[in-house]
C-alpha cells in the first residue's frame, strides 16, 4: 500500500498548520489499494500472511525482512489508522489496541519493571487510576500520586526508580489543563519520559509532542472515533527519547531481550525502540489486538475529527456559559472561562478552544444532581465521552466510584459534579435539553 502521507509530507511549520492536518486527517496512511484501486480502506479481515517459503517465514520472524506474519502482531487495515494517527500526532510509529485502557497499560509496562516507580498527575480517568494505584502496585510497580498538576509537585516526586511521568493534557473530567513544556522539562532533566493521554483535547487542539512529550496515548473510543461505536486505543512514539543515554534505567530497551532471542530494541528499531518493543512484547503477548473491522470504523471517525471538534469546542462555551449565568446552577468547571486558573494554558497549548467536556454543579447539591439527570432528553445518560451526541454522567457514582473521597476531591469531583461532554448537536437545542432538566431539578 502506499502512503498517501508521503506524497504531500510537510515541513515541521506546516505540520503545525490546520490546513495540513485536516487533510491528514483524511488521507494519511493510504492513498489507494494498489491491487484493486480500492479508494476506501479495505478491511483485511485476515489472520495470516502466506509466506513465500521457510525462509521467507523465518527472516519475517528474525525482524530481517518487512511484512505480516499474523494479525495479533499487526494488520494491513490497522497499520493504516496507526500511520494516521502518528502523523496527526507528529510521532515516528504507532501501535493500535483494542482499548484506550490497553494503550494506558502497554504504554507504561513498555519503559517499567518491578522495584520501579511511576509519577503521575492526581487529575485522571477513573480506571488509569485504578490501574496505577491498584493493580500495577500488584506487580511491583508503584506510583506515586502528586497533589497538584503543577511541574514543581511532579518534580518532587522524582528520583532514580522513576520511570515516566504520566500525565491527561486535559483531564477527565476535572478539565485541568497540563503545562506540558514545563512537565517535559521536569522529566526530561530527571533522565525519563513523558507520557501524556490525549484523548480529551485530540491532536486537533493540541499535540503534545509538539511540546516535549515522548509518548502519546489515545482511547480512540472517544472524539478520534467520535460516534460512540467503536472502542480502541492507540499508542504514538515520539521516537525521540535518548533510551541508550539512559541505558541504566531502561535495560528493557538497551539490553538483549532474552525473551526475542537476544534482540536489542534501540539497536534493531532505532528511534522506533520504544513503540518496537510496545509491539513486539506486550502486543504479541498481552494480545489486546484491535479488530481490523473497528480500525475502519475508527478511520471513518477521524475523516471529520477537526470538523466535530470545532463544533464540539464552540457548542461547550454556549453550554458553559449559559450555566455559568444561571442561579440554579451553583459553581460550572470550565477553562475557557477568563478567572480559570488554567485559562493562560488554554491560550497557550489550545489555541483559546477549551475542550468541551465539563464539569457543574446544581444548587440543592446531590438530590437536585440527580433530579436534573433524570430529567435529561437530548443528553444520554451513560459512561462515555467524545460522542457527537451529548452526553452526561455522575462521576462519583460511575467511572470514578473506586477512588476515594480524597482521591474523588483531587481529581476534580465531588459526590455532586456532573460531566457534560457537549454534542454537535444544534446549540439551541441542547441549551433547552439543560433548561428543562434544570427547572425539573429544582422546581417544586
Ligand atoms: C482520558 C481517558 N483515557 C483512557 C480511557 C480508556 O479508554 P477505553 O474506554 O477506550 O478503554 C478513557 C475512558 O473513558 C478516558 O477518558
Amino acid at each position: 500500500m502506499r502512503n498517501g502521507a508521503d506524497c504531500v509530507r510537510a515541513s515541521d511549520a506546516q505540520a503545525r498548520s490546520e490546513q495540513w492536518m485536516s487533510d491528514q486527517q483524511v488521507h494519511s496512511g493510504f492513498d489507494c489499494d494498489p491491487s484493486t484501486k480500492s479508494v476506501a480502506v479495505p478491511i483485511y479481515q485476515t489472520v495470516a500472511y502466506a509466506f513465500d517459503s521457510a525462509a521467507h517465514g523465518a527472516a519475517l520472524f528474525d525482524l530481517e525482512v518487512e511484512g505480516y506474519r499474523y494479525s495479533r502482531i499487526s494488520n494491513p487495515t490497522n497499520a493504516v489508522l496507526e500511520r494516521r494517527v502518528a502523523d496527526l500526532e507528529g510521532g515516528v510509529d504507532a501501535l493500535s489496541v483494542s482499548t484506550g485502557q490497553a494503550a494506558v497499560h502497554f504504554a507504561v509496562l513498555a519503559v517499567t519493571e518491578e522495584g520501579r516507580t511511576l509519577v503521575s498527575v492526581p487529575q485522571l480517568y477513573g480506571t488509569t487510576h485504578t490501574l496505577l494505584a491498584h493493580i500495577l502496585p500488584r506487580y511491583g510497580v508503584k506510583t506515586r500520586f502528586s497533589r497538584s498538576d503543577k511541574p514543581a509537585d511532579l518534580a518532587a516526586l522524582i528520583d532514580e526508580s522513576t520511570s515516566a511521568v504520566f500525565c491527561e493534557t486535559v483531564g477527565n473530567p476535572a478539565g485541568n489543563v497540563c503545562d506540558l513544556e514545563a512537565i517535559a522539562a521536569v522529566a526530561h532533566r530527571a533522565g525519563v519520559p513523558l507520557i501524556v493521554d490525549n484523548t480529551v483535547p485530540t491532536p486537533m487542539l493540541v499535540r503534545p509532542i509538539d511540546y516535549g512529550a515522548d509518548v502519546v496515548v489515545h482511547s480512540l473510543t472517544k472524539f478520534l472515533g467520535g460516534h460512540g461505536t467503536t472502542l480502541g486505543g492507540i499508542i504514538v512514539d515520539a521516537g525521540k527519547f535518548p533510551w541508550e543515554a539512559h541505558g541504566a534505567r531502561f535495560p528493557m530497551l538497551t539490553q538483549p531481550d532474552d525473551s526475542y532471542h537476544g534482540l536489542v530494541y534501540t539497536e534493531h528499531y532505532g528511534p522506533q525502540a520504544y513503540i518496537g518493543r510496545c509491539r513486539s512484547v506486550y502486543q504479541r503477548t498481552m494480545g489486546a489486538v484491535l479488530s481490523p473491522l473497528s480500525a475502519f470504523l475508527l478511520l471513518q471517525g477521524i475523516e471529520t475529527v477537526a470538523l466535530r471538534m470545532e463544533r464540539h469546542v464552540e457548542n461547550a462555551r454556549r453550554v458553559a456559559e449559559f450555566l455559568r449565568a444561571d442561579r440554579r446552577v451553583a459553581s460550572v468547571s470550565y477553562a475557557g472561562f477568563p478567572d480559570s486558573p488554567y485559562y493562560p494554558l488554554v491560550q497557550k497549548y489550545l489555541g483559546g478552544r477549551a475542550c468541551s467536556l465539563l464539569t457543574f454543579a446544581i444548587r440543592g447539591g446531590y438530590d437536585a444532581g440527580t433530579r436534573f439527570y433524570d430529567a435529561l432528553r437530548l443528553f444520554k445518560r451513560l459512561v462515555n465521552l467524545g460522542d457527537a451526541k451529548s452526553l452526561a454522567c455522575h462521576p462519583a457514582s460511575t467511572t470514578h466510584r473506586q477512588m476515594s473521597a480524597e482521591e474523588q476531591r483531587l481529581a476534580g469531583i465531588g459526590p455532586e459534579t456532573l460531566r457534560l461532554s457537549v454534542g454537535i448537536e444544534h446549540i439551541d437545542d441542547i441549551i433547552a435539553d439543560l433548561d428543562q432538566a434544570l427547572t425539573a431539578a429544582t422546581s417544586g
